[in-house]
C-alpha cells in the first residue's frame, strides 16, 4: 500500500503533458472484441482500468502486446468463450462495456456486476433496456448478468435519461446488428465521439455521435486498423485546476480546448487567466481568486468528474460558492477530508456551500474515490505544511504517473510505501 506526501505551498510552473482519456480508452479497449483483425491503438493511458481492462481480453484468450509505451496491439480473434472472470469484473464499472461488446460479437455475453469507484447506486437498467430493444434477453445469476439473443435486429433504443455508459454500450452491440439502429437522448461526451470514430475507422456506419440522436446501420465486418485515442479531457481539467490552486502558471499541453470549455469558462469566471493555443492551455493566476456558483451537467456542461477538484479550489476563493453536482447521490464524499485541512463545507444532499477561506493547511487524508483522490492532492499541493493522501489505487486508476508529472512542475511529491503497521492501524 503507498500513499503521497506533499509538501505544499509551492506555485506550479513549467508544462505537463496529458495523456490518452480514461473513459474514451476503457470503451475502445473493450470495443477492440468487434474487430475482425488485428488492430493497434496509440495513446494508451497507462493506469490500471487499463491494465484491468488489458487482462480481461488476455483471459478469455486474445492476444494483447505493448508495442512501446502507450502502444498496444490486440487481435481478439482468439477470443471462444464470451465470459469475463468475476473477480475482474467486478474491480471495474467500465467491465460493462464487455456486454455490449461481447453481445455484439457472440450475442452473447456472461459478465459480474460492475464495480468501480463508489459514487452511489449504479444501475445499468439502460444498458438492459438498449440490449432489449436490439432483441437480446438478460437474467442476473449468482451476481452476473447474462444477455443473450438469437440475433440482433437495428430497433429505436430512447434512453429515460443521459447515459454515457449506456450510450456507449448501445452502439457496441448495435454497430453488428442487422439493419439500423436509432438511439434517442444519447450521451454527447468526447468520449462517445471517439468510440464512434474508432468504429467508424474499421468500416461502421455510425452517424450523429456528439448530439443526441445517433444512427448506426449495422456492418458485418470491421477491419483492422491504427488509431489514437483523444487526450484526457478530465486529466487536463485537473492539472488547470491545480495551476490556479496553487497560483502557478503552466501550460497543458496534448489536449483539444474545444472539450475543456466548460472549465475554461468557470475558471476566467473565478479570475483565472486561460489561454487556449491550438493543442495546449496556459493557466496562470496573477489576483485573487474569486466564488462561484456551479452545477455539473452532461457535456457540453460543466462535467460532474471535474466538481471535487474545482470545489476545493473554491476552497481557496475569497466569498461563498455554491455547487450543485446530482448526476451521482455520492460525489460530496471527499468533503470530510478536506475539512481535516480546514476546509469549510457544509454539505446537504446534492449541494454543498464552500466558504472560501483563502488558505488550507496540511493533513493526514485518504481518498475516496479517483476524483475525490485527484482534489486532495491539489489541496496538498496549495495547502501550507505537509499532506498524507493515502488510498492513492484510486487516483492510478485514471492518472497517469500523477507524481512524476507533478514533479515536473515543480511540486514537492513522493510516493512512500505504507509500513504494515500502519494499515493495522487505519483498517482498526
Ligand atoms: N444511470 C441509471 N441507469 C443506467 C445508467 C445510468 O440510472 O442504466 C444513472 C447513474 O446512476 C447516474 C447517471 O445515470 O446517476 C449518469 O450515469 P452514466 O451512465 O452517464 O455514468 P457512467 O457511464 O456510469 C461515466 C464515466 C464516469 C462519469 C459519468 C458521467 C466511464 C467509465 N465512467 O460513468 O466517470 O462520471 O460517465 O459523466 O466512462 C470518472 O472518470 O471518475 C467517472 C466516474
Amino acid at each position: 500500500m503507498e500513499k503521497f506526501v506533499i509538501h505544499g505551498g509551492k506555485p506550479l510552473h513549467g508544462e505537463v503533458t496529458i495523456s490518452g482519456a480514461k473513459n474514451a480508452a476503457v470503451a475502445i479497449v473493450a470495443a477492440t472484441i468487434l474487430c475482425d483483425e488485428p488492430c493497434v491503438l496509440e495513446n494508451v493511458p497507462e493506469i490500471s482500468d487499463i491494465t484491468i481492462c488489458m487482462k480481461i481480453l488476455s483471459s478469455m484468450g486474445a492476444k494483447v502486446k505493448l508495442e512501446k509505451r502507450n502502444v498496444v496491439s490486440f487481435d481478439t480473434r482468439g477470443i471462444t468463450k464470451p465470459e469475463v472472470p468475476y473477480e475482474l469484473a467486478r474491480s471495474m464499472r467500465a467491465s460493462t462495456y464487455f456486454l455490449g461488446t461481447l453481445l455484439g460479437r457472440f450475442h452473447d455475453a456472461l459478465v459480474a456486476m460492475p464495480g468501480g469507484c463508489d459514487l452511489g447506486d449504479r444501475p445499468i437498467d439502460q444498458h438492459l433496456k438498449a440490449f432489449a430493444s436490439l432483441g437480446a434477453k438478460h437474467e442476473l445469476k449468482n451476481g452476473q448478468v447474462h444477455c443473450y439473443a438469437d440475433e440482433l435486429i437495428g430497433s429505436q433504443i430512447y434512453f429515460d435519461l443521459n447515459t454515457v455508459g449506456g450510450t456507449i454500450n448501445a452502439i457496441m452491440a448495435s454497430v453488428k446488428a442487422k439493419g439500423m439502429t436509432i438511439i434517442e437522448n444519447a450521451a454527447k461526451e468526447p468520449h462517445i465521439v471517439d468510440l464512434a470514430n474508432f468504429l467508424n475507422s474499421m468500416g461502421a456506419d455510425i452517424r450523429g455521435a456528439g448530439t443526441d440522436v445517433i444512427k448506426i446501420r449495422g456492418v458485418s465486418y470491421l477491419k483492422g486498423i491504427t488509431y489514437g485515442i483523444i487526450p484526457d479531457q478530465i486529466e487536463a481539467g485537473t492539472y488547470m485546476v491545480a495551476a490556479a490552486a496553487t497560483k502557478g502558471d503552466v501550460i497543458i499541453k496534448n489536449v483539444i480546448p474545444k472539450h475543456l470549455e466548460s472549465i475554461t469558462a468557470k475558471l476566467r469566471k473565478v479570475g483565472v487567466t486561460v489561454i487556449e493555443n491550438d493543442e495546449s492551455v496556459q493557466v496562470k493566476v496573477e489576483g485573487p481568486l474569486l466564488k462561484t456558483s456551479l452545477k455539473t451537467m452532461p457535456h457540453p456542461g460543466f462535467p460532474t468528474d471535474m466538481q471535487p477538484q474545482f470545489s476545493t479550489m473554491l476552497t481557496l476563493a475569497e466569498g461563498t460558492s455554491i455547487i450543485t453536482d446530482d448526476i451521482f447521490d455520492n460525489r460530496f464524499k471527499y468533503v470530510s477530508e478536506l475539512r481535516r485541512m480546514g476546509a469549510d463545507i457544509s454539505v446537504d444532499g446534492t449541494v454543498a456551500v464552500i466558504q472560501g477561506k483563502g488558505s488550507l493547511q496540511g493533513a493526514p487524508v485518504v481518498a475516496t474515490d479517483l476524483r475525490a483522490g485527484a482534489a486532495l492532492i491539489i489541496a496538498g499541493l496549495a495547502a501550507h505544511g505537509t499532506t498524507e493522501v493515502e488510498n492513492i489505487h484510486f487516483v492510478e486508476r485514471g492518472y497517469e504517473c500523477i507524481d512524476k508529472k507533478l514533479q515536473g512542475l515543480g511540486a514537492d511529491i513522493k510516493r512512500v510505501i505504507v509500513p504494515e503497521i500502519d494499515h493495522v492501524r487505519m483498517s482498526g
